[in-house]
Order: C-alpha cells, then structure tokens, then sequence
C-alpha cells in the first residue's frame, strides 16, 4: 500500500489573511466545503485574532458555524492567546495552532511580543486547550530567514520548537514564511531541529516567494516528514512579511506527491474546481484575472 503524505490545506486562513479585499464570509464557507469535498483531512480556516491586526478574518466565528462539517476531516483555528482560544472553542474548532517565532523582530511585528512573551501568553492556552480535548500544533515562522533580520540560525529554530513541545505541541509546522529557502538551507535547518524534534512530529509550511517552495518539499521527504501544509491556488502570504508570496500550491504539492507514488486521498478535479472558484471569488474583487 502507499504511503500517506497529510496536505494540511490552510489556504482559508494563510492565503486570504492577506488578500487586499475582504472575502465574503459566504465565499469563504463555500471554499471550505469545497475543500471537505475534494478529500484534504485536515483543514485551517481561519484565526481568532484581533481584527484590527486582520481583519480580512475578523468573521472567524461565522465561517465556522457556517461551514457543513464532514466526518474525519479536522477543522482547525490560529489562536494566539487565552481570548482566541475561547472563541475558537466557543465556535467548535477540532484543532488549534499557537504560532511563535525564530526571529525577535518577527514575533514583535506578528504578534507585539517578544518570545519570551509569546511563551508566557502560550501556556495558558495550552492548559484550557487540553482541558477542553482539542490538540495542540505549534508553528515556528521564519525558520530560514526573517523579513526584518535576514537569514535565522537552525539552533535559534531548534530551541523554539523544542519549547513547543515541551508546552504539548503535538506537531511542529515550521515556516519558511518568505519563502527564502533551497533545499541546502532546509537541509541545514532540518538536521538541528531533528536533533531535538522526532520526524512524525515535524510539518513543512513553505511559501513559494523563491518559487523553491516543491525543491523544500522534495528534500523534507527525504527527511522523512509526512505532512505539508498548502495554499489552494497558492493563495496568500503573511500581513507581516512584507513581500511573502503564498503558500506551495496545494494542485503541484499534490502533484509531486502522487507522482512519488505518495497518497494523499486528494480528489485532483475537485481540487480544480475548489480553486477555479476562490481565485474567481478573489480576482472578480481585486479587478485581477483569475
Ligand atoms: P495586542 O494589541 O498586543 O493585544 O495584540 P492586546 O492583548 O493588548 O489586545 C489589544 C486589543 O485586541 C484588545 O481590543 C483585545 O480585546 C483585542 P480593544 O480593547 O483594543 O478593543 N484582542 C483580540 N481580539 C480578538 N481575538 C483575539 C484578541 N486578542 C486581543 N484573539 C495579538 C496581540 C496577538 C492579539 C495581535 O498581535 C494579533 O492578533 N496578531 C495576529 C497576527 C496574525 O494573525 N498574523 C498572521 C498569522 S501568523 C502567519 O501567517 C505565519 C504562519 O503562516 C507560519 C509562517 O508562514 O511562518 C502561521
Ligand atoms: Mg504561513
């Protein structure tokens, strides 16, 4: 049988956190329920963030009760705090993600703290999370480089997933959120968080500004991980990277996977379909040619 590569589709909150126009919150459910057609098992819609930091996704609560629910697929939710992770709760998200930083400068300009800080606001949320029964997965932004201080030492990367999973984190999505990386520096980055991090716990989140985002993927499999995060339509990038394009393509990551003789339960022509009508959605409100 083959083996099974997660795509953790998070284009509904990594790709339209940073389109210029608000989505319609009926659009985004439409997406979504696209996206449990097409098969993904693992799905991030949105986030439970101040909405004047992004307010492209200040209807968090409203897609998620508008959304029809299919049975095995997780619905999951960024929650950066104790008031995100109550709302999220409140709107029955089955997973939720805490999201630090390798870089100082970028944890301030992402989340107005430092990583100290960002620890101290974590582990409340972890406690009510597990109270509450909803796993826990940890991002690691700027795992190659930072948009305000350049390239980020693998050790730097290593010691904050490290506390991830020391706080409970049970997986570790690392980022390369300007999507600076080539294989050689994933590589590099990879051998020093393997050192602390076992492999199954480990996810690829990377944006495909260097168009190097499939060559990042391609080495993390040889590596060894199981699980990759994608954008549908390679939508989207970070309000506080300037300059981050989107996301890997969820179409090509699925692509390369199967073409590597993985499974990934991806129905290939819904998948088409799902990004024929968000890039519709999102190019009839930019003036942009889908
Ligand atoms: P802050 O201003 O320091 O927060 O922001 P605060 O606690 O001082 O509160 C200020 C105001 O925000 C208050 O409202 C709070 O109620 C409200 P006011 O009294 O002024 O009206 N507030 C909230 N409202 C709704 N939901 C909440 C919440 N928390 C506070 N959860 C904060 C700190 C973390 C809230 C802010 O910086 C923030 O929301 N940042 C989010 C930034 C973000 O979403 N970035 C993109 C996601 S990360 C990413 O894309 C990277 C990733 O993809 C991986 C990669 O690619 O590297 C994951
Ligand atoms: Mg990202």
């Amino acid at each position: 049988m083959a083996e099974f590569v997660t795509v953790y589709e998070v284009g509904p909150r990594d790709g339209l956190q940073n389109e210029k126009e608000i989505i319609p919150v009926e659009d985004k459910i439409a997406l979504v329920d696209r996206l449990s057609e097409a098969g993904f098992r693992k799905i991030e819609v949105t986030s439970f963030v101040s909405p004047k930091w992004v307010p492209q996704l200040a209807d968090a609560a409203e897609v998620l009760a508008g959304i029809s629910r299919r049975s095995g697929v997780v619905y999951s939710a960024l929650t950066p705090n104790l008031k995100g992770l109550e709302a999220a709760l409140a709107a029955k998200v089955d997973e939720v993600a805490i999201f630090a930083s390798a870089s100082e400068t970028f944890s301030r300009r992402n989340i107005n703290c430092s990583i100290a800080e960002s620890f101290e606001r974590f582990a409340p949320v972890m406690e009510a999370a597990k109270t509450a029964g909803v796993p826990v997965r940890g991002y690691v932004s700027c795992v190659v480089a930072c948009p305000y201080e350049g390239p980020v030492a693998p050790e730097a990367v290593r010691l904050v997933a490290e506390r991830l999973i020391m706080l409970g984190c049970h997986e570790i999505s690392l980022g390369d959120t300007i999507g600076a990386g080539v294989p050689e520096t994933i590589s590099a980055m990879l051998d020093e968080v393997l050192r602390s991090v076992p492999v199954v716990k480990l996810a690829g989140h990377f944006h495909d500004t260097g168009n190097r985002a499939l060559a990042n993927v391609e080495i993390a499999l040889d590596y060894g991980l199981r699980t990759f995060d994608s954008a549908v339509g390679g939508l989207g990038g970070c309000p506080y990277a300037p300059g981050a394009k989107g996301n890997v393509a969820t179409g090509p990551l699925v692509e390369l996977l199967e073409g590597r003789g993985f499974e990934t339960g991806i129905d290939a022509e819904k998948l088409k379909r799902a990004e024929a009508f968000i890039k519709g959605r999102v190019g009839r409100l930019s003036g942009r040619n889908a």
